[in-house]
């Protein structure tokens, strides 16, 4: 099984889920290895991780193509070059920072996942840390969750909740959020290709 990961950033999910799979010997448990990291950003710093991992990278700029469709479309081909009926795909969001047209969305149906920094179904979408905090909410977490067409919407495959303390900013919770996101999300996509 291949995985294949896309980030936009700094790829701190992409790496735990590169360090577990390497640490747990998922080649030889699972059959399964990150075959690939794909970024829309040239400059994300997950890329160099991901490099001297000895991960196949490349960069697809979405601002090189003319509409979503195609900036989709080429994606796909990309990612299609690590899926083989022997190695079939699973595609890992990881920060990836683009909304994804249904017809990608639909095409990688029931291997796509993704992971929300918030406690779905509350605060889909962006800044969910700062809503958190201007809700009043007591708890925060992250949740990881097979990808359709609605954003931020399919069905949950793991959470992990922190409290969320009276003198959080965003950025304080961000990162209590963040250290959870390395835990489930790995085991997430462990179970997922467990399945498979
Ligand atoms: C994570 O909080 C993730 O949940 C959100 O964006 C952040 C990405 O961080 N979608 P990283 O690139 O994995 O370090």
């Amino acid at each position: 099984k291949n995985i294949v990961i896309l980030i936009s950033g700094s790829g701190s999910n992409m790496a735990a889920i590169v360090k577990t799979s390497l640490r747990d010997h998922w080649a030889d448990t699972l059959g399964a290895r990150v075959a690939a990291v794909i970024s829309n950003k040239a400059d994300a710093a997950g890329l160099d991780f991901a490099r001297s991992h000895g991960i196949a990278t490349q960069v697809l700029d979405h601002k090189a193509y003319p509409d979503r469709a195609a900036f989709d479309a080429a994606l796909a081909q990309t990612i299609d070059a690590f899926d083989t009926p022997q190695q079939p795909v699973l595609v890992v969001l990881a920060g990836f920072m683009r909304i994804l047209t249904p017809g990608f969305v639909n095409r990688y149906a029931g291997r796509l996942v993704n992971i929300h920094p918030s406690l779905l179904p509350a605060f889909a979408g962006l800044h969910t840390h700062q809503r958190a905090i201007d809700a009043g909410c007591k708890v925060a977490g992250a949740t990881v969750h097979l990808v359709t067409p609605e954003l931020d919407h399919g069905p949950i495959l793991a959470q992990a909740v922190v409290p969320l303390l009276p003198d959080d900013s965003a950025d304080t919770l961000a990162a209590r959020v963040l250290t959870q996101e390395h835990l489930i999300y790995p085991k997430a996509v462990y179970e997922l290709l467990q399945k498979k």
